[in-house]
């Protein structure tokens, strides 16, 4: 019986080792970790955050590779005086993904405010005066925030930006970029640059996300702003509240089939019972919808923005439907697979789980 494995014609040997190329094509090429991991079997959850002190600790690291998606925010290593904030993300993302290999990280970037905790963008815009979003005068302009604004009409500046996300990517072995502020919202600029100019602004907006999420491809994520916003294949709803404006706004997302992540206003503890975000969550969700809590960075050992919710384990599976609406009562529900039942009331803004046994 040994003979017919070891006497394989030359085409049969040929055969198998292709097979077996295929298979390690189909299994081991790096695409499997870029899109986030989904599945219906527990709430699909996110993590965004960071840590002003330096590198998570080990225990901490544990939790976050729980999450499916993880975005370390700006001020990662901030009261760090001798690294780079950029550095000291990469080297988190590095970590996470050391800590669970198949969790998607992403690398936080403003798209047009000149953020101090971003050090090293900080640095090369300072050195770069033609960078700087300018007025007919030739003055700095600055948003409400009191933060100078990049020039997106100039494409040298949109390829620094494009640069900057694929290097950080690259390096981390990551995922992909968060877009923070990409809505293309002119309406604070001071001093107020030409009609022209803001027109140009916003185009330059569009092409750089259009842009950067090319350059990724197609299983890594560029993150936008608001459901259905252009090219971005992801988008982060920033302060997700139990109404029925975020449900039709998470469903928006799904629909244009973007990842959507549902995020908590961070005033909001995550300790504290989020039934009525959880339950506004459910109804919306579609595949690739993410649910998140805890403010955007901590301290120390601060261990708020980590919170993994009881409800996080809990069984769920598919749901049997989209969310119904009944007009008559103002009442949303949602039956899931494991007979988990969600309900949200549009006239109280309360929601009600009953979570399988
Ligand atoms: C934050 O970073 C510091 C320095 O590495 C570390 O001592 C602390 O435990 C970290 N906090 C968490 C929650 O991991
Ligand atoms: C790319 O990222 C690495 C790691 O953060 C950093 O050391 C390097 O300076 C970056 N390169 C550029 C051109 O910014
Ligand atoms: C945006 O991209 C379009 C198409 O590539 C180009 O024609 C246009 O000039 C760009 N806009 C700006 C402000 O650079
Ligand atoms: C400024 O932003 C507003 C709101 O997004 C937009 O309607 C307007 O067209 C923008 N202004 C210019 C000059 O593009
Ligand atoms: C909630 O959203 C649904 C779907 O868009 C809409 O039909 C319904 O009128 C909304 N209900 C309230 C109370 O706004
Ligand atoms: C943490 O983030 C908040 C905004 O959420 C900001 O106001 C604050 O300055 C940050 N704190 C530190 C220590 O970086
Ligand atoms: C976090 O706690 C550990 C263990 O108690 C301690 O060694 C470390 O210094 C703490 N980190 C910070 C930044 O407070």
């Amino acid at each position: 019986m040994h003979g017919n494995c070891i006497y394989h014609s030359h085409k049969e040997i040929n055969f198998v080792m292709l097979t077996f190329t295929l298979l390690v094509v189909l299994f081991a090429s790096p695409s499997w970790a870029a899109l986030p991991q989904f599945s219906w079997d527990t709430l699909p959850v996110f993590f965004h955050s960071s840590n002003t002190t330096g590198i998570y600790n080990d225990d901490a690291l544990k939790t976050i590779a729980k999450f499916k998606m993880a975005t370390i925010e700006k001020w990662m290593g901030y009261d760090m005086k001798n690294i780079d904030d950029e550095d000291e993300m990469v080297l988190a993302m590095r970590a996470i993904k050391a800590a669970n290999p198949k969790i998607a990280t992403y690398f936080y970037m403003n798209s047009f405010k000149d953020r101090p905790e971003m050090t090293r963008m900080a640095r090369e815009l300072s050195e770069n005066p033609s960078y700087y979003l300018r007025d007919s005068d030739g003055t700095r302009v600055k948003n409400g925030g009191g933060f100078y604004a990049f020039d997106l009409s100039n494409p040298d500046v949109r390829q620094w930006w494009l640069n900057i996300c694929l290097n950080a990517t690259k390096f981390a072995n990551g995922d992909g970029c968060f877009c923070d502020s990409s809505q293309r919202e002119n309406s604070s600029f001071r001093p107020k640059p030409l009609a022209e100019k803001l027109k140009n602004w916003g185009e330059g907006m569009l092409n750089l996300t259009r842009d950067v999420q090319e350059a990724l491809g197609e299983n890594k994520l560029l993150i936008g702003k608001y459901p259905g916003q252009p090219y971005v294949k992801a988008v982060q709803i920033e302060s997700f509240e139990p109404t029925n404006d975020s449900i039709v706004s998470l469903m928006l997302g799904a629909s244009h089939g973007q990842v959507v992540q549902a995020h908590v206003p961070i005033s909001i503890e995550c300790s504290s019972d989020l039934t009525n975000y959880l339950a506004t969550f459910l109804i919306g969700a579609g595949q690739y919808s993410y649910f998140g809590c805890g403010n955007w960075n901590a301290t120390g050992n601060d261990t708020r923005p980590l919170t993994w919710l009881p409800e996080y384990d809990k069984p769920l599976g598919p749901p049997k439907s989209t969310g119904v609406y009944n007009s008559q009562t103002g009442v949303w529900s949602r039956l899931f697979a494991s007979g988990t039942d969600v309900l949200f009331d549009t006239k109280t803004n309360k929601g009600t789980i009953k979570w399988s046994q």
